[in-house]
């Protein structure tokens, strides 16, 4: 049985802390005696990766099966997900313990259509207790699957919910208070595709698996004995970072293709990890949908930036004959000096390759009018708040607290709240419950990428956004959503607080206590 815990603690973060500022403070890698410059000077050369060219395209790309469901006679949509340990074998010689969702590693791909009822017979075979939260639904906080819906080891779970929300390639992954990390990184993570009447009537890419297909890019590490490694990297403020990308659970990943045009949604599952995408000959491609859904018009570009939890759909053309690899460019963090080196910034990553046939069918397009645009700018504003981001576990100077509800919004309004990340390391913003629209990036006009529906933007050091959302539909006074940093281990640290949705005259409540058993066997 798997059991390797999450071997970074808050003690071994702050010494790394420390330690980074008095990096920072005698200006530089060079300067610090830390058993010796050549030591350090190793180490800085060591902590830029690239792995451009020594990664071998041998493996055809992992296509998550689509979710089976069941309807019941009221019509609702019910999907069965077992939540399970098992092995894959990643590497020659000893097999990789994982985790899985429906097998030994990853989940399915759920896919329904806006206004079905969906419900999910949820089972959770590990020896410990998780959950399944939805990431970028819009549902019911008691469906939410975050820290207050922990299905116990054995136990399991039944959310049922109408999807109610545009066209959308959501994800679905634990959400264990303090322990989402780990679980993430063990295996627990999928895709939830939202489909509309609007999505069905593009001339996109649509043929799952063929010309439309989910790209799960995630970080690893092995130890000596093929096991995943999850130490914390070195003097890394972000936590871990991995030396080998894997997309859908495959190592070294190759895919045929075999139309003109292609869709890949994109999703950055990895734990701390920042991709900035593009093609290895820096062809343009388009990008048609961020996080909540299609986007107005396609924007193009040749690169992307995603950070952890952030999805994109972007629909690239290719030439027949010819291979192209996807490749993750070295991104400006934000950062200033060597700790943009020590958290990933300059490495350069090969991601997947795509072999094109020698003939190529064509018969898609990117239309000229995709999506509807957020119109949020010129609501009336009922509130504003403000969230600082600070250190590697607090928001506007506190640390979560299960049973501490931070505030409640009114259903029905929009509210304007600004994000600042203070300090010097990079965290991201993520809330639960709503898609919202950027208003601002330190006070301009966001770039197009930042124009459509978001639930999740990266924060680089010292940046602010106003971001507007408007809360409908379900209140409860009780239990609340969360709104976190999805850095995984500044979340798991306690970089998250919760906020509850309020109907006319409610005023907030109290958390109820978690139970700790509801198995039924
Ligand atoms: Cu992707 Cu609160 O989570
Ligand atoms: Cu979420
Ligand atoms: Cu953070």
């Amino acid at each position: 049985m798997y059991a390797a815990g999450p071997r970074t603690n808050i003690a071994a973060m702050k010494r790394r802390k420390a330690l980074k500022w008095t990096l920072v403070g005698v200006g530089g890698v060079g300067a610090v005696t830390l058993g010796g410059v050549g030591y350090v000077g190793y180490l800085w050369a060591d902590a830029k990766l690239d792995t451009v060219g020594k990664v071998d395209f041998t493996n055809p790309l992992a296509v998550p099966p689509l979710a089976e469901s069941t309807q019941d006679s009221s019509g609702t949509r019910i999907f069965d997900l077992e939540i399970q340990s098992g092995t894959v074998p990643f590497k020659n010689g000893r097999e990789t313990d994982t985790w899985g969702i429906n097998g030994a590693f990853l989940g399915p791909t759920i896919r329904a259509k806006r206004g079905e009822e969906v419900a999910f017979a949820v089972r959770n075979r590990l020896d410990e207790g998780t959950s399944i939260h939805w990431h970028g639904m819009h549902l019911p906080a008691v469906m939410d699957g975050g820290p207050h819906q922990e299905v116990a080891s054995g136990g399991d779970w039944a959310p049922q919910w109408t999807l109610n929300q545009p066209a959308a390639t959501l994800w679905y992954h634990p959400h264990p208070h303090g322990r989402t990390a780990k679980h993430v990184y063990n295996g627990l993570a999928g895709m939830f595709i939202i489909d509309d009447d609007t999505s069905e009537g593009l001339s996109l890419p649509s043929e799952y698996g063929v010309d439309d297909l989910p790209m799960i890019v995630q970080d690893r590490k092995f130890d000596d004995a093929n096991q995943f490694d999850d130490q914390a990297a070195f003097l890394s403020m972000q936590g871990f970072f991995g030396d080998s990308i894997m997309v859908n659970g495959t190592l070294g990943p190759y895919f045929d293709v075999s139309t003109r045009l292609v869709r890949l949604r994109l999703l950055n599952g990895s734990l701390s990890r920042l991709y900035n995408f593009g093609f290895s000959d820096d062809r343009p491609f388009s990008l048609v949908a961020t996080d909540g859904g299609l986007l107005p018009s396609a924007w193009e570009t040749d690169r992307l930036q995603l950070s952890p939890g952030e999805r994109a759909e972007i629909v690239v053309a290719f030439e027949p004959g010819e291979t192209v690899q996807l490749r993750s460019y070295p991104a400006s963090h934000g950062y200033t000096g060597p700790l943009g080196r020590v958290n990933g910034a300059d490495d350069l990553l090969d991601v997947c390759e795509f072999r094109a046939a020698g003939t190529l069918t064509d018969e898609t397009a990117i239309p000229a009018v995709i999506g509807e645009a957020p119109d949020l700018e010129s609501a009336e504003v009922a509130e504003e708040r403000s969230f600082a981001l600070s250190g590697f576990n607090q928001i506007n100077g506190e640390s979560m607290d299960m049973e501490r509800i931070d505030f409640g919004v009114r259903e029905g309004s929009v509210e304007v709240w600004e994000v600042t990340n203070g300090d010097g390391y990079m965290h991201n913003f993520h809330v639960h419950d709503v898609q919202f629209q950027v208003l601002s990036v330190n006070g301009e006009e966001p770039s197009e990428h930042l124009r459509g529906w978001k639930d999740t933007i990266q924060l680089a050091p010292q940046w602010k956004y106003r971001i507007a959302m408007r809360f409908t539909d379900y209140t409860d006074p009780n239990l609340p959503y969360m709104y976190h940093c999805h850095i995984l281990s500044h979340e798991d640290s306690g970089m998250m607080g919760q906020f509850v949705v309020l109907g006319e005259g409610e005023e907030i409540g109290q958390v109820p206590v978690v139970e700790t058993a509801h198995s039924h066997g």
